[in-house]
């Protein structure tokens, strides 16, 4: 078998054998395919897709890549959330703290910035001596402590995956049905969990940019599960303008820390709601509520304090240091360099999450190239949504760069030119899409 036939297989539309992909798993791990190789043949993926046989196998075979998590510690049945990857996404660090208040316990290995999507891992490394490089040896008794422990995806757990993804990154593969699907649905079945709720995002700064796409990738996600003897429920949620208020790494924990601590944010409280509450009712600990009572009892215990309590011990019980007022302490701050204005009167009937999500990585809160290093102080602060109505001038929203970075202006140039784009305006106020869109099981 050799690695050049696989790849002409599928650039003329044929399927893989279940031996090509368990060749091509073996060499992506053993290092035996070049990365020139494994590069080809993503994209021949993406451009001919793969049948639900051949995608199953890619992800068994990714999860068998490598170590598989045994979560028996876990009193319950062990339950994890996955994105598919958007903008302005902070719904880990209040999803794990918010159904703790409910006795689940999570174990979560996240990933960084992918393309134009933020990475939660990123997130958590822009708190002060925050240790996402946990060994998972000491995750049961960071369990015992406070029902959470997230770390970095460890380099044992879906190898293949951490090749292939680090891949995809920088050669245009990102948004392909079956390379998603066996990306998180391999990551999840090693991960060890039993019930899965999945976080689909649609739109502009999703990889699925339609609701149709968005149903396919989660039937397909749904299908792998059970057949892997899985629950699975996938929340499709729109992302035609970022989630919440703010875009980059430590302005996005500031604002999980101000919804903790009691301010509204609706998109962000309904698409968090949603994912926790299906996340209780699979790990069985819905107290006799239902699902329509779990979303509301969510949204009180997120604002109220008590989420606020189980997030300060994750922060603490991780290394990550606090203030006296509560808060994590940055490594760094976000320092305001310049705003953006409205360039005519009208609704804003759209925020084009994917300029957004370029404009961050322009202004260093993401990586171009899988070497970048972060500016965790860079980012976007919106001051308008779309379906607000601004007048010509009006400040739409802010850029920021890290305090060691203020004198970078080609950076906030390049985001400008980025943005100026990602605003649409209507004359009539605009249809805006609900936040949770649909929930699929
Ligand atoms: N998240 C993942 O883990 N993998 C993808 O391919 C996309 C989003």
């Amino acid at each position: 078998m050799n690695m050049q036939d696989i790849i002409l297989k599928k650039r003329y539309g044929k399927a893989l054998s279940d031996e090509d992909i368990d060749f091509f798993v073996k060499g992506v791990v053993d290092k035996s395919i070049p990365d020139y190789q494994i590069s080809a043949l993503l994209m021949a993926i993406v451009l001919n897709g793969m049948d639900d046989r051949e995608m199953t196998e890619l992800t068994i075979k990714m999860a068998e890549s490598g170590r598989q998590n045994d979560l028996s510690y876990i009193d319950g049945i062990p339950v994890d959330k996955h994105s598919t990857g958007g903008v302005g996404d902070k719904c880990t660090p209040l999803v794990m703290p918010l159904v703790a208040t409910f006795g689940v316990s999570t174990v979560k290995l996240s990933g960084r910035g992918l393309g134009f999507t933020g990475g939660t891992v990123d997130k958590f490394e822009s708190v002060e001596g925050f240790n996402v490089e946990v060994p998972m040896s000491e995750f049961p008794d960071l369990i015992k402590k406070c029902n959470m422990a997230i770390s970095g995806q460890t380099p044992d757990l879906a190898p293949a995956d951490k090749v292939l993804y680090a891949l995809r990154d920088v050669t245009g593969t990102i948004d392909s049905i079956p390379l998603i699907a066996s990306s998180i649905m391999s990551k999840k079945i090693a991960g060890g969990a039993h019930g899965i709720v999945l976080d689909v995002t649609c739109g502009h700064g999703a990889f699925m940019k339609n609701l149709e796409e968005a149903v396919k990738l989660s039937e397909a996600m749904i299908r792998i599960g059970k057949l892997a003897g899985r629950e699975v429920v996938a929340v499709i949620t729109d992302m035609n303008q970022p989630l919440g208020r703010n875009v980059g790494n430590v302005i996005e924990m500031q604002e999980v820390f101000e919804i903790l601590s009691g301010k509204h944010i609706s998109d962000v409280e309904n698409v968090v709601c949603a994912l926790a509450a299906n996340m209780i009712m699979l790990a069985g600990k819905n107290e006799g509520m239902s699902i329509d009572e779990l979303i509301d009892e969510c949204k009180v215990r997120l604002t109220d304090g008590r989420a606020l309590e189980k997030y300060k011990e994750l922060i603490l019980s991780q290394g990550g240091h606090i203030n006296s007022n509560g808060s994590p302490i940055y490594v760094d701050y976000p320092n305001e360099c310049m705003r953006i204005s409205a360039s005519q009167d009208g609704y804003i009937s759209a925020i084009k999450a994917d300029m957004i999500g370029k404009a961050s990585v322009a202004l260093g809160a993401g990586r171009k190239v899988k070497t970048d290093e972060i500016d965790y102080g860079a980012g976007i602060g919106f001051y308008v949504k779309a379906g607000d109505y601004v007048k010509r001038g009006d400040a739409l929203c802010a850029l920021y760069l890290g305090s060691k970075h203020t004198e970078d202006e080609d950076r906030l140039f390049e985001a400008a030119e980025i943005i100026s784009d990602a605003y649409e305006y209507s004359d009539i106020k605009p249809d805006i899409a609900p936040s949770v869109i649909e929930v699929l099981k």
